[in-house]
């Protein structure tokens, strides 16, 4: 993040009240409303969310109960029977949505196709059925490497028709990781394209689905592939299969099944502390509700909007925010395969004119890329379609939020900045526009039924300015279940990092945060081995591990240090085997050792080699001095315990 100088701070001390028009319009209209459900969920949780369980989604069968919590381990909607692929589509058909635009598709060279809710649902029905037909049974786990086209969300309403649980692995990792996860969720079946469109140039998907299978996933037996780039590919004869060849016998009606409440929908990595990402759980019915409901208060969907999340499908955002979320609540989302690039940095304004989106939502890198590309590509668009602007993925400085304000927004926008995680499903902490006054930089409040505080190593509250760490204290429906096939990771990673005397279980986010005056949550970002670069998480671990996986290093520490654009980039302190000597080829080998072990988000900006790395006496690695090191910052702090204070001169000296 790029620092905020001090007269900046001063100044962003601003308040932005909710515009007077939109909060008439708003589904929330006031921030005493927002304090009554706020109340009414604190006081009465499981009627807070079984009121609104019965009133927005459409159930198979009613749930017995509406919590059961055996912390760290939770049900919602205990016996309900519901299918989220109906409530995002079959539910549609009967209204006037119909024939409303489910999803806008906008392809990186300028093609695109709108489908609307009919449409989508025989896709989806011929698609669920295509699995059906390859041996796809409820339960079996699917894979999806896919491009920003419409069979990616078409694979997952597909998937989630037929109760077999999603896991889709960004289309921007390697083959390497494309097979861990394939190995680790034991998928049966992979849904992949030819290739995608990322700024001007293909990105080889099918290659890497090939390359993955033949390192090892066993368990894959079909590769169901979509044609979009048309190059040339290998297709297995017997393994892998065309999209268009199978759809076309295949019949538009398939009923959703209907799936237990706590049925698994699917699985998505993310990194964590240790070197091996793990695989958050969601299931269907909680998930269903709070990501229906959080779209629709936190974002005031309405029925005109045209809804833009730019995130990939292959994110939490783009699961819970550009499917499922919009689509349940019947509204209009929009797809965009590209990215701003030099042939069309105003591709993104382009989009935004063409459609006349009214809500988008991104992230501070992108906005900060965005500032840098400079303001006449949006003020060269018309952009006063826009109602609502959204942001995602780390702290978002204030000089960032007053650009976005100012240059996207027209000074007319709420800009609602919302701070949750790939384990808890939807938005936690987030301004609801029609009712709160916003400050540049704070998530604002808890949603309602969110209960969030912040917390010493202890568990107790910490009042008032003091920072610590961010911890939710009662159950929430969107929140994950599991750590795939690994209860006990989730229950040491989650919920007994902090213990309270009370014996209480409360959920560690793992970020640090702070709460000013009004009550305002700052959330100022991770306080364990996790790295955000350019909104993308990455366990400093992981990292490592791809590094030591190369023959000439010895022993590696990633650190992050602050970025202008990237929030964080990764810098790589690197000692080397034997008789190994550093140079500028051996520095290029390991960065691209790191992309083809994990991908190219996780390449290291900075290779530092060293002689040693600086280590207490029990052996642990200091990241702490590594990190002052890498941001050019002086050491400050206690380093008696050190094993060998020379290492840090030398470290210090430009090793
Ligand atoms: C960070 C993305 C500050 C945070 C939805 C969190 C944020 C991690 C915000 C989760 C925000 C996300 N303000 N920090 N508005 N949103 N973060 O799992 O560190 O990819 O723990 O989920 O991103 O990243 P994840």
């Amino acid at each position: 993040m790029s620092q905020p100088t001090i007269e900046s701070i001063l100044q962003e001390k601003r308040l932005f009240p909710p515009p007077t028009e939109f909060a008439q319009k708003a589904h929330i209209k006031s921030i005493e409303e927002y304090k009554q459900l706020y109340e009414k969920a604190k006081t009465d949780p499981e009627g807070f969310w079984a009121e609104l369980a019965e009133t927005e989604l459409d159930w198979f069968q009613k749930w017995d109960k509406v919590l059961d919590w055996q912390p760290p381990f939770v049900k919602w909607f205990v016996n309900g029977k519901i299918n989220i692929s109906y409530n995002c589509l079959d539910r549609h058909l009967t209204t006037w949505r119909r024939n409303k635009a489910a999803l806008i598709w906008e392809g990186e060279p300028g093609d695109s196709r709108t489908l609307t809710y009919a449409q989508l649902h025989r896709e989806v029905c011929q698609m669920a059925n295509v699995f059906k037909q390859l041996g796809v049974k409820k339960g079996d786990r699917v894979g999806i490497y896919m491009p920003m086209i419409p069979e990616a969300a078409i694979a997952m309403l597909a998937c989630a028709r037929i109760g077999a649980p999603h896991t889709v692995v960004f289309g921007g990792f390697s083959a390497e990781a494309l097979k861990d996860r394939l190995v680790d969720a034991e998928a049966k079946l992979v849904v992949t394209a030819d290739g995608g469109w990322r700024k001007d140039a293909i990105v080889p998907l099918k290659e890497q689905v090939d390359k993955a299978l033949a390192a090892g996933a066993p368990t894959v037996e079909n590769v169901l592939v979509v044609k979009r780039t048309a190059q040339q590919i290998q297709m297995e004869p017997g393994r892998d299969h065309w999209w268009h060849d199978l759809q076309k016998g295949a019949s538009g009606e398939c009923p959703a099944e209907p799936m237990d409440s706590e049925d698994m929908l699917f699985i998505l990595y993310t990194s964590g502390t240790t070197g091996k990402p793990k695989g958050v759980v969601h299931t269907t019915g909680g998930y269903n509700l709070y990501t229906h409901v959080t779209n629709k208060w936190a974002f005031d969907l309405q029925d005109t909007d045209v809804y833009w999340c730019t995130a990939d499908v292959g994110w939490i955002t783009g699961h819970s925010y550009i499917v499922y979320g919009p689509l349940s609540n019947g509204a209009t989302s929009l797809m965009y395969e590209g990215a701003p690039r030099a042939s069309n940095p105003g591709c993104l304004w382009d989009v935004v004119e063409k459609y006349g989106v009214t809500i988008f939502y991104t992230a501070p890198t992108a906005i900060r890329a965005l500032m840098k590309m400079g303001e006449h590509h949006p003020n060269s668009r018309n952009l006063t379609s826009l109602r609502l602007l959204g942001t995602v993925g780390e702290p978002i400085n204030p000089e960032a939020w007053i650009w976005y304000n100012r240059v996207i927004g027209g000074d007319r926008c709420p800009i609602v900045d919302t701070w949750w995680q790939t384990e808890t499903g939807g938005f936690m902490i987030t301004p609801l526009p029609g009712a709160t006054s916003t400050k540049p930089g704070s998530a604002t409040f808890p949603f309602p039924g969110i209960i969030a505080d912040i917390v010493n190593q202890e568990g107790e509250s910490v009042d008032g300015n003091n920072g610590g760490y961010l911890v939710v204290k009662h159950p929430w429906p969107g929140m994950m279940r599991t750590v795939y096939g690994d209860d006990d990771r989730f229950r040491r990673t989650y919920w007994e990092y902090l213990r309270p005397k009370s014996g209480e279980y409360i959920y560690f986010a793992g970020d640090g945060a702070h709460r000013d005056e009004d009550g305002y949550f700052w959330v100022m970002g991770r306080v364990d081995d996790v790295i955000n670069v350019a909104g993308h998480r990455l366990g400093t671990m992981e990292v490592e591990s791809a590094l030591v996986s190369h023959p000439a290093v010895a022993e590696a520490a990633v650190v992050g240090k602050p970025d202008e654009v990237k929030g964080e980039d990764i810098v790589a302190f690197v000692t080397l085997e034997g008789e190994r000597e550093p140079d500028e080829v051996l520095e290029k080998e390991l960065k691209q050792h790191v992309v083809q072990e994990i991908g190219a988000i996780a390449r290291p900006g900075e290779i530092r080699f060293t002689e040693d790395l600086p280590k207490t006496r029990s052996g642990k690695i200091m990241r702490r001095l590594l990190r002052s090191l890498a941001a050019g910052q002086e050491i400050a702090g206690d380093t008696s315990t050190l094993q060998d204070r020379s290492v840090l001169d030398k470290l210090r000296g430009g090793a």
